[in-house]
C-alpha cells in the first residue's frame, strides 16, 4: 500500500469505473487527488494491477477530521478486509496521527461499505453518528441515492498500532 502519484490517475479512473455504485469522476479529478492530496489517499496493488483505492482529505474547517470520499476494492480483492486495512493504514501515517474523526457519506443500501466502516469504528472503540447531508433532490435531474453523513469518533488512532 502506498500514496498515489500522478502517474496512477488513469489506473485509478479504470478501477473506479469497475467498482459500481461509485460515481466515476474525471481523470483530472484523480490527477488532482494524486498530486495534491496523496498524503490523505492510499492505493493497494502491485505493478499495473490496482486492487484498491481510498481518496480523502482534511476539511480546512475541521483539522481533526479525515473526510473519506471514495473507497474502492476491486471484486477480485473483496472480502479480505482490504477496504478496512487501507483505512487503518491511512490513519497510521505520522502526518495523520492527530485525526480523531472520520466523516464519510454512504448510501442507505450499501451494506458492504456500512459493514466496513462499522468494523473500523468497533476496532477504534468509537461511536458512529448518522445524519442527513446530501439528499436525492440536491443531485439535480441525475438519479442518485441520498448520501447521509456518517461521523465516526472521537478515537485515538494509536489503538491501531
Ligand atoms: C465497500 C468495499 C470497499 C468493501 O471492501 P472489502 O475490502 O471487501 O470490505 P472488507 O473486507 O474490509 O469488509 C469489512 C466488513 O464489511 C463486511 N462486508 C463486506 N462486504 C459485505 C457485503 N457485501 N455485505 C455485508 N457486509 C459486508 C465484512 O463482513 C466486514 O465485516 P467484519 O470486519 O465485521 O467481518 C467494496 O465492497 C467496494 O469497493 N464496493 C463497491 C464500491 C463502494 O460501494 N464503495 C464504498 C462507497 S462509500
Amino acid at each position: 500500500m502506498r500514496a498515489p502519484q500522478k502517474g496512477d490517475a488513469a489506473g485509478i479512473h479504470r478501477l473506479i469505473a469497475e467498482c459500481p455504485p461509485l460515481d466515476l469522476n474525471s481523470v483530472y479529478t484523480y490527477l488532482l487527488l494524486s498530486e495534491y492530496f496523496g498524503q490523505t489517499c492510499i492505493l493497494a496493488g502491485s505493478g499495473d494491477t490496482l486492487h484498491g483505492f481510498v481518496s480523502g482529505y482534511v476539511p480546512p474547517q475541521r483539522p481533526d477530521t479525515l473526510f473519506v470520499w471514495q473507497v474502492a476494492v476491486h471484486e477480485r480483492a473483496r472480502g479480505q478486509r482490504l477496504g478496512r486495512r487501507m483505512l487503518q493504514n491511512l490513519l497510521q501515517r505520522p502526518g495523520l496521527a492527530h485525526i480523531q474523526f472520520i466523516e464519510t457519506t454512504v448510501g442507505p443500501d450499501n451494506s458492504a461499505s456500512r459493514g466496513m466502516f462499522a468494523g473500523l469504528a468497533r476496532q477504534l472503540l468509537a461511536p458512529v453518528n448518522e445524519q442527513p447531508l446530501f439528499e436525492r433532490h440536491m443531485f439535480g435531474p441525475q438519479a442518485h441515492e441520498d448520501e447521509p453523513l456518517l461521523r465516526i469518533g472521537p478515537f485515538r488512532s494509536e489503538l491501531l498500532r
